[in-house]
């Protein structure tokens, strides 16, 4: 009997296909918000793969489609990644039909088809990555990857040990409870606690949520780092390119999380046996 060839081993993890609907794809890019991008599809303005789209629920494989809003491509030539020191009053989508302030009007006209990987509040500032690369931008925000991001609080009361711990070990919120955090007192001053906090969750305002739930609110809020990468002496309002080896950090700090959590998640599961 003939024995059939054994199957070589990948060398490399299959690449995560990224599928989202086209407006969804829009949106999460942060080119404009869903019910917008409802209407320009609608309107034929999106073309995917050079042919009109006009189906906005149509799905799409970010970082292969090649997607482009009026002939615009939405992702051209080398792919970019840049450190925006995001200032409180600055939104992190496109535009804003108020005409607010966006992370757009710092980065001048060169940067515009880069997207915020993930969100920061209107009034929370410091660390804001910026992008072409959609997969990239997965590995970041999706949260089975646990990507630690880290913040520094100040609160608008004394915090006392029991809060912190509650915030440590998980604190209930309306959507869940939140998975364990790191919390660092940094000091007491003026009725206020200054804390640093580092979560590997990115639910929405859930840092301040975090702080509500514990008894106290947030008055200022500022990320210092997403894993290994930190905003360091960069000036408020300003942007650098993060280097390669910042990127591949970046990268492997994602993977590294994943595993851990798929091993701790597996644990769950199956407790040990008794004997
Ligand atoms: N948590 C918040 O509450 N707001 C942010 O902008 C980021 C994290």
């Amino acid at each position: 009997m003939k024995r059939r060839a054994k199957a070589a081993a990948p060398k490399q993890a299959p690449r995560k296909r990224v599928l989202k609907t086209l407006d969804r794809a829009l949106s999460k890019l942060g080119f404009c918000s869903r019910t917008e991008a409802e209407g320009w599809i609608r309107a034929g303005r999106v073309r995917v793969n050079g042919r009109a789209q006009t189906n906005p629920e149509a799905w799409v494989e970010l970082g292969r489609d090649r997607i482009a809003v009026d002939n615009k491509p939405l992702f051209e030539g080398r792919k970019r990644y840049l450190l925006l020191y995001k200032p409180r009053g600055y939104l992190t989508t496109w535009r804003d039909p108020q005409g607010r302030p966006t992370v757009y009007d710092l980065l001048g006209k060169t940067c515009e088809w880069l997207f915020p990987v993930g969100r920061l509040d209107l009034d929370t500032s410091g660390l804001l990555l910026m992008t072409n690369d959609s997969e990239f931008a997965e590995l970041i925000t999706n949260p089975g990857y646990h990507v630690p991001k880290t913040y520094l609080v100040k609160t608008s009361t004394l915090l006392g040990d029991d809060q912190l711990a509650a915030l440590r070990r998980g604190i209930e919120l309306k959507d869940g409870p939140t998975r364990p955090a790191g919390v660092v007192r940094l000091r007491d001053s003026g009725g206020r606690t200054f804390l640093e906090i580092t979560i590997t969750e990115g639910r929405n305002r859930q840092v301040r949520r975090m702080m509500e739930a514990a008894g106290s609110q947030v008055l200022k809020l500022v990320r210092t780092a997403i894993g290994p990468v930190r905003i360091g002496r960069l000036e408020i309002g300003k942007w650098r390119e993060l280097t390669a080896e910042e990127v591949r950090a970046l990268r492997q700090c994602a993977r590294r999380q994943a595993k851990r959590a798929a091993r701790a998640e597996s644990r769950r599961r199956e407790p040990p046996q008794p004997v």
